[in-house]
């Protein structure tokens, strides 16, 4: 199979299942095609979405201590492509790193900003690796250095969000075993604040996140021939008390169905498809998920607004 036809096979795959399930969900990963991806930047310029820019602050507050942490001569090694500022700040802040490795999924995205990064690291041997960082990576796969050379696992953006409590547990596990005990791990986790500030955030007022959200019935219809009543469903962000997470979901307004690979999904009125979730973490909290993981968080810093938070995780 091609790989246009076997990406096509798992996402109909995955849209069947989810449409069958109860309540029906749809994993947030099928946001990302590059209408996704714009959108999302898109997000990241709003007002309400404070996550950008908290992150970004806190990475200019705090660069100079984040870097005496790593130390000289690291091997830094980033789930994500490292396209962004954020890397940029850590990497020009670094002392003497030894070497960069972004992991990412997307053979484009991940050349075009290896390129862009030896470009403008020359001292700096950057070494991409196109894997899905969700699954296992072996240490060899990795050209890990010895262990006496320091590794840090980076992990910016708060996607660990995006996992539940017992994959976020487990996801940190594997970034532990990576690291190792002359390693550490330096990942960024949004703060829980009071619920409007949260909700806003998620139902921005230009509607570019309601885009966002909408783009996967996009993406079902051009991708997978899925026919869907136009406008029915509606983007909603809601705030799940039990769980210390933001939900975004696509409810549909009146009685419809959806009909995708021979099958019809049928939509009672206020029926919803739970589309992401973003959990809120305080700092305590984080501590003990990642004490489930083995690992204790050694230090944190915030943002000068208090809104988000960088952790730096040692194995106990
Ligand atoms: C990219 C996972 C950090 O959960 O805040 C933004 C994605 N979803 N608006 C987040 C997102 C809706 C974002 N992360």
């Amino acid at each position: 199979m091609a790989v246009g036809a076997k990406a096509r096979a798992a996402f109909l795959n995955d849209v069947l299942a989810g449409l069958s399930a109860s309540p029906r969900a749809l994993p947030c990963k099928y946001f990302y095609d590059a209408r996704g991806s714009a959108l999302f930047e898109a997000i990241c310029d709003c007002p309400e979405y404070y996550v950008t820019r908290a992150d970004l602050a806190l990475h200019e507050a705090h660069i100079g201590a984040i870097s005496d942490h790593v130390g000289s001569g690291a091997h830094v090694i980033e789930f994500g492509s490292g396209a962004g500022v954020k890397t940029r700040k850590l990497l020009a802040a670094l002392h003497q790193p030894r070497a960069y490795t972004p992991i990412e999924i997307s053979r484009a995205a991940l050349n075009n900003s290896a390129r862009q990064l030896a470009r403008d690291f020359p001292d700096i041997e950057i070494r991409p690796l196109q894997a899905d960082y969700t699954q296992d990576i072996d240490a060899e796969t990795l050209q890990l250095d010895p262990p006496s050379r320091r590794r840090v696992v980076y992990f910016p953006g708060s996607t660990i969000g995006n996992f539940d409590h017992d994959e976020a547990a487990a996801f940190l596990g594997r970034m532990g075993r990576i690291a190792r005990s002359n390693g550490a791990i330096l990942i960024g986790v949004d703060l829980m604040k009071p619920v409007p500030v949260l909700l806003a955030a998620y139902d921005d007022s230009q509607g570019i996140t309601a885009a966002f959200n909408r783009n996967l019935l996009e993406r079902m219809r051009n991708e997978l021939d899925a026919v869907i009543e136009p406008d029915v469903f509606e983007h909603e962000a809601r705030f799940n008390s039990t769980e210390g997470r933001i939900e975004m979901h696509l409810v549909a307004r009146a009685a419809t169905a959806i009909e995708v690979g021979g099958q019809r999904f049928d939509f009672a009125p206020g029926e919803s498809i739970h589309t992401e979730n973003s959990y809120k973490y305080s700092v305590k909290a984080f501590r003990q998920l990642a004490g489930r993981a083995g690992l204790a968080s050694k230090h944190v810093w915030k943002d000068p607004d208090g809104l988000f938070s960088m952790h730096w995780l040692e194995a106990s």
